[in-house]
Formats: C-alpha cells, sequence, structure tokens
C-alpha cells in the first residue's frame, strides 16, 4: 500500500493545503520547506488532520539538502511513494527590466528546483514504483506579460515533467504536472522584480481567484487518482488552453494587448 508522501514548500499556501489533503486520507509526510516556523504549524495541522510524519528544512536550490532528505525518507519511513516539488517562488517585471540575476534567481529555484527534487528521489520512487507530482503554473502554457524568467521556469517544469512521463513509464514511476492559475498564498512574500508596482498587480491577481488552494489540492488529489497527466485546476485555465490549442494567434494578440495595459498601469504606479 502507497502511503508515504513527501512535499517541498510545504510550510504555506498550496504546499500545505496538499500536505493536509494527504494527512486526511491518514498518510506519512515528509515536510521540507525553508521555512521552520511554517513547517512547524504545517506539521500541527497534518496531526490534526489524521496524518504523521516529520519536517526538515530543506532549501531546493541546493542538491545536498534534497539528497539529505531523501535519504532521511529512507530511515524514517524506509522509502517513498509520492514526491510533490511545489517550492516557488514569484517575480515580475518586463524582459528589458528584468536582471540576469532575477533570471538565475528564478531558474535556480522554480525550475532547477524541480529537476533536482526529481533527481534525488528518483532511486526511491523507482523500487517504490511511486509517483511525482510537479508544481508548475498556467504560466507554462500561456506566457502572460511581464513575468518572462517565471514563464520560462515554469515551461521547463512542463517540459520536463513530459520528458520523465515517456522515460519513467516502463519504469512505472507515475508522473503528474500542475498548471493552476493565480490563488490566494503567500506567494507575493517571495516576490521579485525591478518594478514594486509589478508586485501590486500581481497582487490583485491572486486575490481575483474564485478558489482556494485548498480546493485546487482537492482537485489535485483527485486528478493524480484518475491517473489524469495535465492537471488544470482552474476552469477559466481549461478553457484558456484550449483556445490557444485551437487559435493561438487570437492569445497572442491578447497578451500583447494586456502588456501595453500593464505598461501604462506600471509607469503610473498603480
Ligand atoms: N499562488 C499562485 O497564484 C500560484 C499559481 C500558479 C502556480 N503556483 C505555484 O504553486 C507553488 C506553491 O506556491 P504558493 O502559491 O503556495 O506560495 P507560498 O509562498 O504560499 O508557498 C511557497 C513555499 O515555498 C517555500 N520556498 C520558497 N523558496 C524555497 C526554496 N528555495 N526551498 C524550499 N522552499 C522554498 C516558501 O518558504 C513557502 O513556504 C509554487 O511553485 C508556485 O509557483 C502558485
Amino acid at each position: 500500500m502507497q502511503n508515504r508522501i513527501m512535499i517541498t514548500g510545504a510550510g504555506s499556501g498550496l504546499g500545505r493545503e496538499i500536505a493536509l489533503r494527504w494527512a486526511r486520507e491518514g498518510w506519512r509526510l515528509a515536510l521540507a520547506d525553508v521555512s521552520d516556523a511554517g513547517l512547524r504549524e504545517t506539521l500541527e495541522l497534518v496531526r490534526a488532520a489524521g496524518g504523521s510524519g516529520f519536517v526538515q528544512r530543506c532549501d531546493v536550490r541546493d542538491y545536498s539538502q534534497l539528497t539529505a532528505l531523501a535519504q532521511a525518507c529512507e530511515e524514517q519511513f524506509g522509502g517513498i511513494d509520492v514526491i510533490v516539488n511545489n517550492a516557488g517562488v514569484a517575480s515580475g517585471g518586463f524582459f528589458a527590466e528584468l536582471s540576469l540575476e532575477d533570471w538565475d534567481w528564478q531558474i535556480a529555484v522554480n525550475l532547477m528546483g524541480v529537476v533536482k527534487g526529481c533527481k534525488a528521489f528518483l532511486p526511491l520512487l523507482e523500487r517504490s514504483k511511486g509517483r511525482i507530482i510537479n508544481i508548475a503554473s498556467m504560466a507554462a502554457l500561456m506566457q502572460g506579460p511581464g513575468m518572462s524568467n517565471y514563464n520560462v521556469a515554469k515551461a521547463g517544469v512542463l517540459a520536463l515533467s513530459e520528458s520523465l512521463l515517456v522515460e519513467l513509464r516502463q519504469l512505472e514511476v507515475g508522473v503528474h504536472v500542475v498548471c493552476p492559475s493565480f490563488f490566494q498564498t503567500n506567494l507575493l512574500d517571495s516576490f521579485r522584480g525591478p518594478n514594486p508596482a509589478m508586485k501590486a498587480q500581481v497582487g490583485k491577481l491572486l486575490e481575483g481567484s474564485p478558489i482556494t488552494a485548498a480546493d485546487i489540492a482537492d482537485y489535485i488529489h483527485a486528478q493524480v487518482d484518475a491517473g489524469e497527466f495535465l492537471i488544470l485546476p482552474h476552469e477559466a485555465g481549461r478553457d484558456a488552453w484550449r483556445l490557444k490549442c485551437e487559435a493561438p494567434q487570437v492569445l497572442y494578440d491578447e497578451m500583447a494587448a494586456m502588456a501595453v495595459k500593464m505598461r501604462a498601469k506600471a509607469r503610473s504606479g498603480h
């Protein structure tokens, strides 16, 4: 029976809600984050929800911390059945203004953090015939303006997931990738970018979501159970993706119009 799950970025937002969703099924959880306080809170909630497990501080940029986490899962649980590469940070800014350091930081956390998580845990997953759940974003599918480094990192997570889907089928390791639109979490706390007005714009987008992080965790749980690879929790996201597949130029034109509006707003500081 599979009942051991590891989640990165489990100290807040979606990672915490995923932890609680699986905890309610009585799973054992390895919870990782750079925030010790967040991890402690999540573990308390997990226990109250019927789960058990341990927390470990882990920065997904550092491969040795991920292999140490895999080792801890080996020691505490005798292996792992599901890993969720969820840790991520927000960024924004038009391409001309983003520094190369902004790019390095975004790619290091949001893309290479997922690559390293998959690599560190693959030997354990091969043994358990487990599964990988990577948290990307709708930004992987629809490249909105003012966030090229985030778009590229998340598109990379999608490409990695597709690559693993086909490579690992023979080993019976399952792969899923989740592409949510904006939803309210603490993601804005990690925002980095050259223009503070852009941060406020992202904040408004997060507030506008019709569904919560808990709804998304529920949806992921159901879709993983159903064996779905590409998981799109927002209805509007599913519609937009369908439209892009049918008529990509319409989407590019919409995004270009949005870029004009965003630039005007960023200039006026609203
Ligand atoms: N909130 C949204 O609108 C939204 C939309 C699409 C995708 N996502 C993705 O969902 C995932 C979860 O984000 P969230 O919205 O719950 O944000 P959040 O900020 O509430 O949670 C992210 C967690 O990741 C942790 N983290 C950040 N950098 C880390 C690192 N280097 N190593 C380990 N942990 C680290 C943070 O401490 C935090 O606890 C991210 O990958 C994000 O890109 C979020």
